[in-house]
């Protein structure tokens, strides 16, 4: 490419637009595959060679990234794109004309949430799987934008790679994403019914502009089924998802319930396909792609609260009444092996649907207590906590206070007949448990 600079030169005479200036050290074919001006300007070319180096328009999620990235190192281009499915770098121009060819038969996947605990050991997979697919992930920080740009820059992903900064709170930037994509998986706040609303509103344009009913994948929690029980008794009530009707019998002021009963309601009125997952508490150290770069968060942040609620100034391990209660787990990285299966039934079409389409991911059930005992190793005898600590160390955060004294037992019925086998269970848990408290810090 570097025989270009004539040409270059040529139409900078003759042409009222600027070309921006090449980032020192930057490739002449970088450049020009990679700088939006370049291709708006390339446009008005004579030259038809250099026409056909030109990308097509960019998407709004393309548009976002660069108005709101400008303020970073790393070239825009370099955010948006990894690998083609042959492996060829995206940035190479040569291969331009074949992504664009690809681009139309991809389908776009967003994830919300994509950095989180279990939604990066997701969208890790998701970038190691080879779908033909452009995956979008909304990211709130800058500083994982930076090192998802990083990511992308390597070469070494099988998908297209679109990194969004902005928050799932933007409705005009969430709505637009989420018209784009075919598939969304929302795995930020199970709690946040305005998110979601904004999540359907786009989903229901892209079936109105499309004619195809896109797929919401939901990530919910077994915190649905609580029952106030504030750590005083162990239930005997089990929820399977086979039994639709006992899930439905969950009154709608349960915890989750709200944003849950919207998916399937979006389901319901036709303009798109929901499935909702409900896993237990989560364990474990998450690996992938993601953990390596440490972009996802890597502690369950229900047990970072628990700690934080008793090691330290507090002095003594918290509790709730007497700790009695039943809780579903699951080790995090199993929990996305059913997520791989279920997406499989999804795209081959045999995974229930809306108000069917409920899945709990559950391994086994601990009481409370038994985790209050190794706590209380570092933190000092239990003390039920307080409605003024719960207030303090949960601020805003009723679920999460319910959640330590609810009981909530669920069985993964579809999860089995799927052929999941989850192998960690409470030996496992109690050992994550224990390293994760010895090793505690105030400020991780
Ligand atoms: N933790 C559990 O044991 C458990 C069990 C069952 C269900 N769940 C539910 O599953 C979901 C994910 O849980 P998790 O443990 O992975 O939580 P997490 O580690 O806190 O991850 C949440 C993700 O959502 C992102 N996010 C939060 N607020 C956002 C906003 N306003 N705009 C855009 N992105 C935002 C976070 O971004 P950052 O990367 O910037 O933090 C992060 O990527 C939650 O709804 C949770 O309630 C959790």
């Amino acid at each position: 490419m570097d025989n270009l600079e004539p040409l270059f030169a040529l139409y900078f005479l003759t042409s009222a637009y600027t070309i921006p200036s090449r980032r020192p050290g930057t490739p002449w074919s970088t450049w020009i595959t990679h700088s939006r001006r370049w291709r708006r300007s390339s446009e008005l070319l004579p030259f038809k060679f250099l026409r056909s180096v030109s990308y097509s328009p960019p998407t709004f999620a393309e548009k976002t990234l660069e108005r709101q990235q400008s303020n970073l190192r790393v070239p825009l281009r370099y955010v948006q794109t990894g690998t083609d499915a042959r492996g060829r770098a995206a940035n190479d121009a040569s291969n331009i004309q074949a992504q664009k060819k690809l681009q139309s038969k991809m389908k776009n996947i967003l994830f919300i949430g994509g950095t989180g605990y279990v939604g990066g050991v997701i969208l890790s997979r998701f970038l190691d799987r080879h779908l033909d697919a452009r995956i979008t992930a909304l990211v709130r920080s800058l500083d994982k934008v930076q090192k998802l740009a990083e990511l992308s820059k390597s070469g070494t992903l099988k998908n297209e790679f679109v990194v969004v900064q902005g928050t799932h709170h933007d409705g005009p930037l969430v709505e637009k994403l989420a018209s784009e994509a075919d598939e969304v998986f929302s795995l930020a706040d199970c709690d946040d019914l305005g998110a979601m609303e904004l999540i359907l509103a786009g989903m229901k344009k892209r079936f109105e502009a499309t004619g195809v009913k896109p797929i919401l994948f939901h990530m919910s929690g077994t915190g649905a089924l609580g029952d106030k029980a504030k750590g005083m008794f162990a239930s005997t009530q089990v929820y399977n998802d086979l039994d639709i009707a006992s899930i439905e019998s969950l009154s709608a002021t349960q915890n989750h319930r709200n944003v849950d009963l919207a998916v399937v309601a979006a389901d319901a009125a036709g303009y798109v396909s929901t499935y909702i997952v409900l896993p237990g508490v989560f364990f474990g150290v998450p690996r992938g792609r993601l953990a390596d770069l440490g972009v996802q968060n890597m502690q369950n942040f229900a047990w970072v609260i628990m700690y934080r609620a008793s090691i330290g100034a507090r002095g003594a391990a918290g509790i709730m009444g007497e700790g009695k209660n039943l809780m579903s787990f699951v080790e995090v990285n199993e929990t996305v092996d059913m997520i791989d299966l279920l997406y499989d039934a999804i795209q081959a079409g045999t995974a229930p649907h809306g108000r069917e389409g409920y899945y709990f991911i559950v391994t086994d059930i601990i009481a409370l207590e038994r985790l209050t005992e190794i706590v209380e190793t570092r933190a000092g005898p239990r003390r039920p906590w307080t409605q003024a600590e719960l207030d303090l160390y949960m601020p805003g955060a009723t679920s999460l206070q319910d959640f330590f004294g609810d009981n909530g037992v669920a069985v993964s019925g579809r999860g089995k007949q799927m052929g999941w086998k989850p192998v960690l269970g409470k030996e496992e848990l109690l050992q994550s448990i224990r390293d994760e408290v010895a090793q505690w810090k105030e400020g991780n």
